[in-house]
Protein backbone atom coordinates (compact mmCIF):
# COMPACT_ATOMS: atom_id res chain seq x y z
CA UNK A 1 0.00 0.00 0.00
CA UNK A 2 1.06 3.72 -1.20
CA UNK A 3 -0.39 7.07 -0.83
CA UNK A 4 -0.31 6.33 -5.38
CA UNK A 5 -2.37 3.23 -4.31
CA UNK A 6 -4.51 5.00 -2.08
CA UNK A 7 -4.88 7.82 -4.53
CA UNK A 8 -5.83 5.36 -7.31
CA UNK A 9 -8.44 4.05 -5.20
CA UNK A 10 -10.47 7.25 -5.37
CA UNK A 11 -9.67 7.03 -9.21
CA UNK A 12 -11.11 3.09 -9.42
CA UNK A 13 -14.49 4.28 -7.33
CA UNK A 14 -13.22 1.67 -4.55
CA UNK A 15 -13.81 2.34 -0.89
CA UNK A 16 -11.06 2.67 1.55
CA UNK A 17 -11.91 1.12 4.93
CA UNK A 18 -9.42 2.26 7.66
CA UNK A 19 -9.59 2.02 11.52
CA UNK A 20 -7.26 3.09 14.54
CA UNK A 21 -5.23 0.62 16.57
CA UNK A 22 -2.38 1.08 19.39
CA UNK A 23 -0.65 -1.87 20.22
CA UNK A 24 0.82 -4.71 18.68
CA UNK A 25 -1.77 -7.43 18.86
CA UNK A 26 -4.95 -5.33 17.48
CA UNK A 27 -2.91 -4.16 14.31
CA UNK A 28 -1.95 -7.90 13.50
CA UNK A 29 -5.80 -8.34 13.62
CA UNK A 30 -6.62 -5.07 11.32
CA UNK A 31 -4.01 -6.61 9.50
CA UNK A 32 -5.05 -10.15 8.85
CA UNK A 33 -8.55 -8.54 8.39
CA UNK A 34 -7.15 -6.72 4.94
CA UNK A 35 -7.87 -3.54 6.38
CA UNK A 36 -5.49 -1.04 4.33
CA UNK A 37 -4.75 1.56 6.55
CA UNK A 38 -4.09 1.74 10.26
CA UNK A 39 -4.52 5.05 11.79
CA UNK A 40 -2.65 5.18 15.17
CA UNK A 41 -4.71 8.34 16.56
CA UNK A 42 -3.97 10.20 19.06
CA UNK A 43 -7.60 9.01 20.12
CA UNK A 44 -5.19 6.49 22.23
CA UNK A 45 -5.58 9.35 25.12
CA UNK A 46 -9.01 8.22 25.67
CA UNK A 47 -9.24 4.94 24.25
CA UNK A 48 -6.34 3.57 25.70
CA UNK A 49 -4.83 5.41 28.34
CA UNK A 50 -7.35 6.84 30.16
CA UNK A 51 -7.76 10.43 29.59
CA UNK A 52 -10.70 12.65 28.53
CA UNK A 53 -9.45 14.38 25.96
CA UNK A 54 -6.81 13.79 23.10
CA UNK A 55 -4.96 17.07 24.46
CA UNK A 56 -2.37 15.05 26.76
CA UNK A 57 -0.96 13.11 24.33
CA UNK A 58 2.73 13.60 23.46
CA UNK A 59 5.10 12.55 20.84
CA UNK A 60 6.94 10.56 23.24
CA UNK A 61 3.16 8.37 23.62
CA UNK A 62 2.68 8.25 19.82
CA UNK A 63 6.24 7.22 18.81
CA UNK A 64 5.83 4.29 21.63
CA UNK A 65 2.41 3.24 20.34
CA UNK A 66 3.30 3.57 16.51
CA UNK A 67 6.60 1.13 16.90
CA UNK A 68 4.26 -1.50 18.61
CA UNK A 69 1.64 -1.26 15.64
CA UNK A 70 4.31 -1.41 13.40
CA UNK A 71 5.89 -4.51 14.46
CA UNK A 72 2.52 -6.48 13.07
CA UNK A 73 1.20 -4.20 10.85
CA UNK A 74 2.82 -5.81 7.93
CA UNK A 75 0.95 -4.96 5.00
CA UNK A 76 -1.36 -2.54 6.03
CA UNK A 77 -0.32 1.41 5.99
CA UNK A 78 0.23 2.89 8.74
CA UNK A 79 -0.62 6.70 9.57
CA UNK A 80 0.22 8.00 12.87
CA UNK A 81 -0.94 11.34 14.31
CA UNK A 82 0.97 14.06 15.04
CA UNK A 83 -0.10 15.00 18.56
CA UNK A 84 -1.34 18.55 20.58
CA UNK A 85 1.06 21.90 19.42
CA UNK A 86 3.97 19.35 17.91
CA UNK A 87 2.26 21.09 14.31
CA UNK A 88 1.66 24.69 15.19
CA UNK A 89 4.52 26.29 16.59
CA UNK A 90 6.58 26.08 13.25
CA UNK A 91 7.04 24.16 10.21
CA UNK A 92 10.54 23.43 11.43
CA UNK A 93 9.28 22.05 14.47
CA UNK A 94 6.35 20.28 12.77
CA UNK A 95 8.62 18.24 10.43
CA UNK A 96 11.12 17.27 13.33
CA UNK A 97 7.95 15.86 14.96
CA UNK A 98 6.58 13.88 11.85
CA UNK A 99 10.51 12.91 11.29
CA UNK A 100 10.50 11.02 14.53
CA UNK A 101 6.78 9.44 13.56
CA UNK A 102 8.53 7.85 10.50
CA UNK A 103 12.10 7.71 11.65
CA UNK A 104 11.68 5.88 15.07
CA UNK A 105 8.14 5.04 15.23
CA UNK A 106 8.49 2.84 11.87
CA UNK A 107 5.06 4.87 10.25
CA UNK A 108 4.79 5.80 6.45
CA UNK A 109 2.65 8.75 6.82
CA UNK A 110 1.36 11.18 9.45
CA UNK A 111 -1.74 12.82 9.92
CA UNK A 112 -1.83 16.27 11.61
CA UNK A 113 -5.66 18.89 12.45
CA UNK A 114 -5.92 22.12 10.97
CA UNK A 115 -6.44 23.46 7.26
CA UNK A 116 -4.93 26.71 6.18
CA UNK A 117 -3.44 27.62 9.50
CA UNK A 118 -1.11 24.36 8.87
CA UNK A 119 -0.64 24.25 5.25
CA UNK A 120 2.85 25.86 5.46
CA UNK A 121 3.61 22.83 7.90
CA UNK A 122 2.07 20.08 5.53
CA UNK A 123 4.00 21.61 2.35
CA UNK A 124 7.45 21.26 4.41
CA UNK A 125 6.55 17.81 5.20
CA UNK A 126 5.59 16.62 2.51
CA UNK A 127 8.60 18.13 0.41
CA UNK A 128 10.63 16.49 3.04
CA UNK A 129 9.33 13.17 1.79
CA UNK A 130 6.86 12.17 4.17
CA UNK A 131 2.89 12.08 3.06
CA UNK A 132 0.60 13.39 4.85
CA UNK A 133 -2.92 12.79 5.69
CA UNK A 134 -4.97 15.92 6.43
CA UNK A 135 -7.71 16.41 9.03
CA UNK A 136 -10.63 19.14 8.67
CA UNK A 137 -14.13 19.25 10.27
CA UNK A 138 -13.98 18.40 13.91
CA UNK A 139 -10.64 18.74 14.60
CA UNK A 140 -10.78 17.10 18.62
CA UNK A 141 -7.44 18.87 19.43
CA UNK A 142 -9.11 22.28 19.18
CA UNK A 143 -12.11 20.64 21.12
CA UNK A 144 -11.77 23.19 24.13
CA UNK A 145 -11.97 26.32 21.19
CA UNK A 146 -15.05 24.70 19.16
CA UNK A 147 -16.81 24.38 22.69
CA UNK A 148 -16.93 20.55 22.70
CA UNK A 149 -17.24 17.46 20.10
CA UNK A 150 -20.18 18.81 18.22
CA UNK A 151 -21.36 18.72 14.72
CA UNK A 152 -19.05 21.50 12.45
CA UNK A 153 -20.08 22.88 9.23
CA UNK A 154 -23.86 24.30 10.21
CA UNK A 155 -23.70 27.65 9.28
CA UNK A 156 -22.13 29.30 6.46
CA UNK A 157 -18.89 30.65 7.74
CA UNK A 158 -18.36 26.98 9.06
CA UNK A 159 -18.89 25.32 5.61
CA UNK A 160 -16.84 27.98 3.63
CA UNK A 161 -13.97 27.37 6.30
CA UNK A 162 -14.39 23.38 6.21
CA UNK A 163 -14.81 23.41 2.32
CA UNK A 164 -11.19 25.81 1.82
CA UNK A 165 -9.70 23.88 4.62
CA UNK A 166 -10.06 20.76 2.80
CA UNK A 167 -8.78 22.76 -0.90
CA UNK A 168 -5.73 24.06 1.13
CA UNK A 169 -4.86 20.53 2.17
CA UNK A 170 -5.15 19.21 -1.43
CA UNK A 171 -2.96 22.37 -2.28
CA UNK A 172 -0.29 21.95 0.09
CA UNK A 173 0.36 18.17 -1.17
CA UNK A 174 -1.66 16.45 1.22
CA UNK A 175 -3.01 12.69 -0.41
CA UNK A 176 -5.80 12.62 1.81
CA UNK A 177 -7.78 14.27 4.09
CA UNK A 178 -10.24 13.30 7.02
CA UNK A 179 -13.48 14.85 7.26
CA UNK A 180 -15.03 14.10 11.11
CA UNK A 181 -18.64 15.22 12.30
CA UNK A 182 -20.04 17.43 9.48
CA UNK A 183 -23.44 16.82 7.25
CA UNK A 184 -23.08 14.04 4.72
CA UNK A 185 -23.67 16.71 1.85
CA UNK A 186 -21.07 19.34 2.78
CA UNK A 187 -18.81 15.67 2.93
CA UNK A 188 -20.48 14.90 -0.66
CA UNK A 189 -19.48 17.84 -1.95
CA UNK A 190 -15.44 17.93 -0.79
CA UNK A 191 -15.39 14.47 -1.89
CA UNK A 192 -16.47 15.19 -5.11
CA UNK A 193 -14.58 18.66 -5.38
CA UNK A 194 -11.26 17.34 -4.51
CA UNK A 195 -8.75 15.09 -6.06
CA UNK A 196 -7.62 13.07 -3.14
CA UNK A 197 -9.70 10.69 -1.34
CA UNK A 198 -11.98 11.82 1.46
CA UNK A 199 -11.88 9.46 4.90
CA UNK A 200 -15.05 10.28 6.55
CA UNK A 201 -15.77 9.47 10.58
CA UNK A 202 -19.25 11.26 11.21
CA UNK A 203 -19.56 12.54 7.90
CA UNK A 204 -22.06 10.06 5.78
CA UNK A 205 -21.57 7.88 2.73
CA UNK A 206 -20.32 9.57 0.39
CA UNK A 207 -16.79 9.92 1.59
CA UNK A 208 -14.17 7.69 -0.43
CA UNK A 209 -13.31 5.78 2.82
CA UNK A 210 -14.48 5.70 6.24
CA UNK A 211 -12.83 5.97 9.45
CA UNK A 212 -13.33 4.33 12.70
CA UNK A 213 -11.80 3.79 16.13
CA UNK A 214 -11.02 0.25 16.85
CA UNK A 215 -12.34 0.35 20.17
CA UNK A 216 -15.72 1.17 19.40
CA UNK A 217 -16.54 -0.45 16.80
CA UNK A 218 -15.73 -3.80 18.65
CA UNK A 219 -17.87 -2.51 21.69
CA UNK A 220 -14.96 -2.10 24.23
CA UNK A 221 -16.48 1.16 25.53
CA UNK A 222 -19.78 0.64 27.14
CA UNK A 223 -20.26 4.07 28.36
CA UNK A 224 -20.41 5.93 25.32
CA UNK A 225 -21.11 5.23 22.19
CA UNK A 226 -21.08 7.95 19.64
CA UNK A 227 -23.73 8.12 17.18
CA UNK A 228 -21.58 7.98 14.05
CA UNK A 229 -20.55 4.44 15.55
CA UNK A 230 -21.87 1.10 14.60
CA UNK A 231 -20.75 -1.62 17.41
CA UNK A 232 -19.97 -4.72 15.09
CA UNK A 233 -19.54 -7.03 18.32
CA UNK A 234 -19.97 -6.21 21.95
CA UNK A 235 -16.36 -7.19 22.74
CA UNK A 236 -16.88 -5.42 26.57
CA UNK A 237 -19.51 -7.99 27.39
CA UNK A 238 -17.60 -10.61 25.85
CA UNK A 239 -14.61 -9.81 28.23
CA UNK A 240 -16.55 -8.94 31.32
CA UNK A 241 -18.40 -12.72 31.26
CA UNK A 242 -15.10 -14.32 30.64
CA UNK A 243 -13.44 -12.80 33.58
CA UNK A 244 -15.94 -13.59 35.79
CA UNK A 245 -15.93 -17.33 34.74
CA UNK A 246 -12.11 -17.15 35.29
CA UNK A 247 -12.32 -15.70 38.64
CA UNK A 248 -15.13 -17.88 39.28
CA UNK A 249 -13.08 -20.55 38.90
CA UNK A 250 -9.94 -19.81 40.16
CA UNK A 251 -12.41 -19.20 43.75
CA UNK A 252 -13.68 -22.44 43.20
CA UNK A 253 -10.51 -24.17 42.75
CA UNK A 254 -11.30 -25.55 39.30
CA UNK A 255 -9.07 -23.51 37.25
CA UNK A 256 -5.95 -25.02 36.79
CA UNK A 257 -6.61 -28.50 36.02
CA UNK A 258 -3.82 -31.05 35.49
CA UNK A 259 -4.06 -30.44 31.68
CA UNK A 260 -3.06 -27.03 32.55
CA UNK A 261 -0.26 -28.24 34.77
CA UNK A 262 3.18 -29.27 34.95
CA UNK A 263 4.58 -32.81 35.97
CA UNK A 264 7.97 -33.44 37.41
CA UNK A 265 9.75 -37.01 38.85
CA UNK A 266 8.07 -37.00 42.00
CA UNK A 267 11.19 -38.50 43.54
CA UNK A 268 12.96 -35.22 43.38
CA UNK A 269 10.92 -34.09 46.39
CA UNK A 270 11.71 -36.44 48.75
CA UNK A 271 14.32 -34.10 50.83
CA UNK A 272 11.48 -31.04 50.55
CA UNK A 273 8.12 -33.29 51.10
CA UNK A 274 7.72 -34.09 54.64
CA UNK A 275 5.29 -33.47 57.27
CA UNK A 276 3.33 -30.04 57.71
O1 LIG B 1 -7.26 10.00 16.64
C1 LIG B 1 -8.08 9.47 15.91
O2 LIG B 1 -8.51 8.32 16.11
C2 LIG B 1 -8.58 10.23 14.77
C3 LIG B 1 -9.76 9.69 14.05
C4 LIG B 1 -10.97 9.99 14.83
C5 LIG B 1 -9.86 10.22 12.67
O3 LIG B 1 -8.07 11.25 14.47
Amino acid sequence: MTTTDIRAMKGNREKIPVVTAYDSPTAGLANAAGIPIILVGDSLGMAVLGYDSTIPVTMDDMVHHTKAVARSAKHSFIVADMPFMTVQVDSSDALRNAARLVQDGGAQSVKLEGGERVAEQVRRIVEAGIPVMGHVGLTPQSVHQLGGYKVQGKIKEEVTRIFHDAQDLEEAGAYAVVLELIPSSLAKVITKRLSIPTIGIGAGPYCDGQVQVLHDILGLDIDFVPKHTKQYLRLNELIVQALRLYADEVRAGTFPTDKESFNMDEDLLTDFDGPG
